[in-house]
């Protein structure tokens, strides 16, 4: 059953709510500072009276999220951030047990993804919550009415902060974001960890490879790269680096990894993974080389990383030939496999990151939505750090619940550091 585009919500099927519900509880027991997080929101109600209109992967952490925000008193709607990330039974569960919109099916074409969007912001928001800018984006070019009520958002990942860092450069931007990617409570960890892992269990997923003794490429090497390059050796891949960053590129080496230029790693790599939230990384003259069997996946946050209609063009023919594998098949005969559309890999064929480290990720949003309902205000169009204070209370938050403490500065030793007159 799919509840239609006219009515308040559009998902797939609502029949699916029971099985999403027990897996949103799941998820939740790996979250526990956001469990903290709603027993005090519930109490405190620092959002209450606002509308919030959210635009992230529809996932179990993603769920707990948005029960959380409305746990503080606010009214959300909620989109996909991405065609295929939607988890289809968490949209109804949230529509059926919680009585959020949610506008979000896995699979949905772009015109429908756009018209989810759309959707959301009928919800007329206060604030906005992104995750890749496409959200601000449409508010910027065809929403702008709305802007009169916005007075702040948040923006989850790099690709997003870098879209706004160039709205805000160029006088587009309207209203006050909070980067969350850029708090260290999130791209230290989600951003490594959890793509890391997810991005090896997508691939794995989708087809059943054994890493050890694979040459994998993994094309950029920010935090998500640096993640995926440690978990691929992990699995005992042989793993090279390409980047177009000296001091990237230098890091790489460090860690002991092969870097190259992409076009000579193209005639040797098994499995090609980018990561760089660029486009057309893997162009025709890297195809044109690859070998036969060779494994194109992306964990960026656009399918622009691949040149699929490239792909389309240089291939005899296509195929579907598992679930997220597409096979081209070149008139030399080789076959090349890309995986779940180009898109990010590790929400298309397994669930993103884990909810443990998704805990840290959407803390910041949840407390970042509070600091703003405090002090938008005071904030002017641009792009803001999460403020320190909270980083370092996830942080120490985290700790607690994993059972780790850690030591504090003696005075003697806090006076050392207040002062440069002592040496030797
Ligand atoms: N981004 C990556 N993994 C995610 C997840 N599990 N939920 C929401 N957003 C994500």
């Amino acid at each position: 059953m799919t509840t239609g585009a006219g009515t308040k919500s559009h998902v797939k099927d609502l029949a699916l709510a029971p099985k999403g519900k027990l897996r949103v509880e799941w998820a939740e027991m790996e979250m526990p500072i956001l469990r903290l997080i709603r027993e005090r929101f519930l109490k405190e109600q620092p959002l209450k009276g606002l509308r919030l209109s959210a635009c992230l992967h529809v996932t179990t952490e993603t769920a707990n999220l948005i029960i959380t925000l409305k746990a503080g008193g606010a009214q959300v709607a909620l989109c996909a951030s991405n065609p295929l990330s939607t988890q289809d039974d968490v949209a109804a569960t949230l529509v059926a047990d919680h009585g959020v919109p949610v506008f979000a099916i896995k699979g949905e074409d772009t015109q429908t993804y756009y018209s989810h969007i759309i959707r959301a912001l009928e919800h007329r928001p206060h604030f906005t919550m992104d995750d890749g800018a496409d959200l601000v984006a449409t508010i910027h070019k065809e929403r702008t009415d709305l802007l009169k009520d916005i007075l702040a958002g948040t923006e989850e990942t790099t690709t997003g902060v870098i879209r706004l860092h160039q709205m805000e450069e160029s006088g587009a931007l309207r209203y006050p974001i909070l980067a969350v990617n850029e708090a260290d409570t999130k791209h230290l960890f989600d951003n490594r960890y959890g793509t890391g892992q997810s991005t090896i269990d997508g691939i794995t997923r989708a087809t059943n490879v054994l890493w050890a003794g694979r040459k994998v490429v993994v094309c950029g090497y920010g935090w998500c790269g640096r993640g995926i390059a440690m978990r691929a050796r992990g699995m005992g891949a042989q793993v090279i680096v390409t980047e177009v960053d000296a001091l990237r590129a230098m890091e790489a080496v460090m860690e002991g990894y092969q870097v190259m230029p992409l076009l000579e790693a193209a005639s040797v790599g098994d499995i090609f993974i980018t990561v760089t939230g660029d486009k057309h990384v893997l162009d025709k003259p890297h195809m044109d080389r690859m070998k036969n069997g060779a494994i194109l996946a992306n964990s960026g946050h656009f399918n622009v990383e691949i040149n699929i209609p490239a792909l389309g063009e240089m291939a005899k023919d296509r195929r579907m030939v598992r679930e997220f594998v597409e096979e081209f098949r070149m008139p030399d005969g080789r076959r090349l496999f890309l995986l779940g559309d180009g898109r990010l890999i590790n929400l298309a064929a397994a669930e993103g990151h884990p909810a443990s480290v998704m805990d840290m990720s959407f803390a910041n949003q949840a407390l970042g939505a509070e600091y703003l309902a405090k002090h938008s205000a005071e904030l002017k169009p641009k792009v803001y750090p999460v403020p320190k204070a909270i980083d370092r209370d996830i942080a120490r938050l985290k700790l607690r619940a994993l059972g780790v403490s850690i030591d504090t500065l003696t005075e003697e030793q806090e006076r050392y550091l207040a002062s440069w007159e002592m040496g030797t």
